[in-house]
């Protein structure tokens, strides 16, 4: 079975975005936290400048993806990526498909029964890679129906104060999670946590 892995950059004070859905305070280490160029790929390109860390780091995480789950705010957010995102088919929870959806040539696929088939929609297309999970309310969704292998936090070097936040209604708290990996990057550190499936 394909893990199932959220990633987000989240800030020091728990927020995966703005107050007005901005990202790009937690998203600063990709763009200028070193010099190494990161093609993103996907049919909207784009090249990141990161640490070498970092760049190690995100390299050696996405090439082991195969598709992506998110909430509609972000898709809507990322304008459809294009049509394709860079990690994979994208299954986009909604409880409507947006007008003009879905595309020719576009990998971009919706899904409106529900968290559980669209980790089974994502999981039978990543094949033998992972699948990775974006929005605060999707993974809090995932985590809740224990459906998370992995959380991917990439905690950025800002207190925002406000906005959206990335664990705000786990029904099934306290979450025990096992050891993070940890990789120290530029104004970012990135922690890998088991969810522990194990707890009493
Ligand atoms: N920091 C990062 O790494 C990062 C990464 C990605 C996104 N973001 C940011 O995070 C914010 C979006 O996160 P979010 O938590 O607000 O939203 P989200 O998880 O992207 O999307 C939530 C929406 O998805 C739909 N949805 C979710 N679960 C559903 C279900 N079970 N059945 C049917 N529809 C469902 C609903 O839309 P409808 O009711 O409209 O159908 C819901 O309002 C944006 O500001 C984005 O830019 C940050």
């Amino acid at each position: 079975m394909t893990d199932v892995i959220a990633i987000m950059s989240m800030s020091l004070d728990g927020y995966v975005a703005g107050p007005d859905g901005d990202v790009m305070g937690v998203f600063a280490w990709y763009f200028g936290s070193g010099d190494v160029a990161v093609e993103a790929g996907g049919s909207d390109p784009m090249t990141f400048t990161m640490s070498e860390p970092s760049a190690q780091h995100f390299h050696e995480l996405t090439s082991g993806l195969g598709a992506l789950i998110t909430g509609r705010r972000t898709f809507e957010t990322a304008q459809g990526w294009g049509g394709n995102h860079a990690w994979g088919p994208a299954f986009v929870l909604a409880h409507e498909v947006p007008e003009g959806w879905p595309r020719p040539e576009s990998t971009v696929h919706f899904v409106t029964d529900g968290i559980e088939s669209a980790v089974r929609q994502a999981q039978a297309a990543a094949g033998r890679k992972s699948v990775a999970v974006h929005g605060a309310d999707t993974i809090q969704q995932c985590l809740d129906a224990g459906l998370l292998d992995y959380l991917q936090v990439d905690v950025a070097a800002i207190l925002l104060g406000g906005g959206v936040r990335l664990f705000d209604h786990l029904t099934d708290a306290p979450a025990i999670l096992g050891n993070p990996t940890v990789v120290e990057g530029v104004g970012v550190t990135h922690l890998r946590y088991p969810v522990r499936t194990d707890q009493p």
